[in-house]
């Protein structure tokens, strides 16, 4: 079987393009490295003793895209290439209307022309609506993110839908991500943000490592057991895998699915911090600063669906998300270098 991962040089691409070659699929990226480096699919292809197919060029160029899926008979697209940096979708929302949106409808033209009608699409918790009623299950109500790049993620969802229901045989997975975190259990493979990290666990690691001086806590007077924000931190591993037996669980079986991706366990900004100093005996100093404009007070999933139709559920801890951050970070100070 052929997967097309669009953005698969990515963070959740390439550990996604690992678990698939290590399954037996043929895999495909489709990455214009916009925000990744082509040595994340080199060590990919070392780890796996595989080869993938390449392609560098943008989602928004539909006749290339259709060519890339008619050229390598592509059975099946998993769609994770889009901006990602919420801050940022503030100050240039039409960027992020125009990557993630617009290249979405790109895509689904593409794969239309082609005939391919297999999809799963990288949604997040973020378009839930805010609520103090933890666990989310995917009945709890969508709501009016509070930044373009959730709505961006919400209008996809949307607009799938809507695909959907006028070409019926499409199947379509929606995940929707808790917050990924950790790396590759070789350390060869990780998250590389570009320039200062916006997500705590990266942040984290690289005051570890003394890129940077000090972590700000966004907050201690939030009604949570130690008053910092508490989040559901998935392992990128379980995650990837969950990508591969979604893909799995759709074929064959037009619909739209939706299915939240997470552990199940919230857990604070210090219980984050004081696991990762725990796994990597380095300190971590911080300091309590504002609130972050946008943040919740708290998030985690109801997994329950994934696991029952899936029979998918996370098998590693936070502190195997802690300890594989660090092995990433410390055996690459600088992340991959842009190349
Ligand atoms: P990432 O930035 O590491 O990966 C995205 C990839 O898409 C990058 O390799 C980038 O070069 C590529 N890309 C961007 N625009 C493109 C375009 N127009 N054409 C071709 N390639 C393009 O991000 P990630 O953390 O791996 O996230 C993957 C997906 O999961 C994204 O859609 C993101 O919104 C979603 N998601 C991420 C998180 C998270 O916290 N990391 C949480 C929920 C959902
Ligand atoms: C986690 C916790 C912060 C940084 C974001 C997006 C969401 C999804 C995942 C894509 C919060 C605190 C953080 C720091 C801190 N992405 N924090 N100091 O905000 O839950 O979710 O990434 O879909 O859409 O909004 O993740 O890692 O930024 O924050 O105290 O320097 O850590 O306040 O409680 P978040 P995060």
């Amino acid at each position: 079987m052929v997967m097309l991962l669009t953005g698969g040089a990515g963070y959740i691409g390439s550990h996604t393009a690992l678990v698939l070659l290590e399954a037996g699929y043929e895999v495909v990226v489709y990455d214009n490295l916009s925000n990744a480096s082509r040595e994340s699919l080199r060590r990919v292809e070392r780890l796996t003793g595989r080869t993938l197919t390449f392609i560098e060029a943008d989602i928004r160029d539909t006749a290339r895209l259709q060519k890339a899926l008619t050229d390598h008979a592509v059975d099946a697209v998993i769609h994770f290439a889009g901006l990602k940096a919420v801050g940022e979708s503030t100050e240039k929302p039409l960027a992020y209307y125009e990557n993630n949106v617009g290249g979405t409808l790109s895509l689904c033209e593409a794969m239309t022309a082609a005939g391919v009608h297999t999809l799963v699409f990288s949604s997040s918790a973020t378009v839930y609506a805010a609520s103090d009623d933890m666990p989310l299950a995917e009945t709890a109500p969508t709501g009016r993110p509070t930044n373009p790049y959730g709505s961006s993620k919400l209008m996809i969802e949307w607009i799938l839908r809507d695909l959907q229901a006028a070409q019926p045989d499409w199947s379509i997975a929606i995940l929707r991500y808790f917050n990924p975190a950790g790396a590759h259990d070789s350390g060869e493979i990780g998250e590389d943000p570009n320039g200062i990290p916006n997500n705590l666990l990266p942040y984290v690691s690289q005051v570890a490592i003394g890129r940077l001086p000090q972590l700000s806590v966004y907050g201690s007077d939030y009604p949570t057991p130690d008053g910092t924000g508490v989040r559901d931190y998935i392992h990128v591993m379980d995650l990837a895998e969950g990508h591969l037996k979604a893909a799995d669980a759709i074929w064959g079986q037009p619909g739209v699915y939706t299915w939240n991706l997470g552990a199940g366990t919230g857990h604070s900004v210090l219980d984050a911090v004081r696991a990762f100093e725990r796994v990597s005996g380095r300190e971590v100093p911080y300091r309590i600063v504002d609130r972050r404009p946008g943040d919740l007070a708290q998030c985690w999933a109801n997994p329950q669906k994934a696991e029952t139709d899936l029979n998918w559920r996370c098998r590693r801890s936070l502190d195997d998300i802690m300890a594989d951050a660090w092995r990433w970070q410390s055996q690459n100070p600088e992340g991959y270098g842009r190349d």
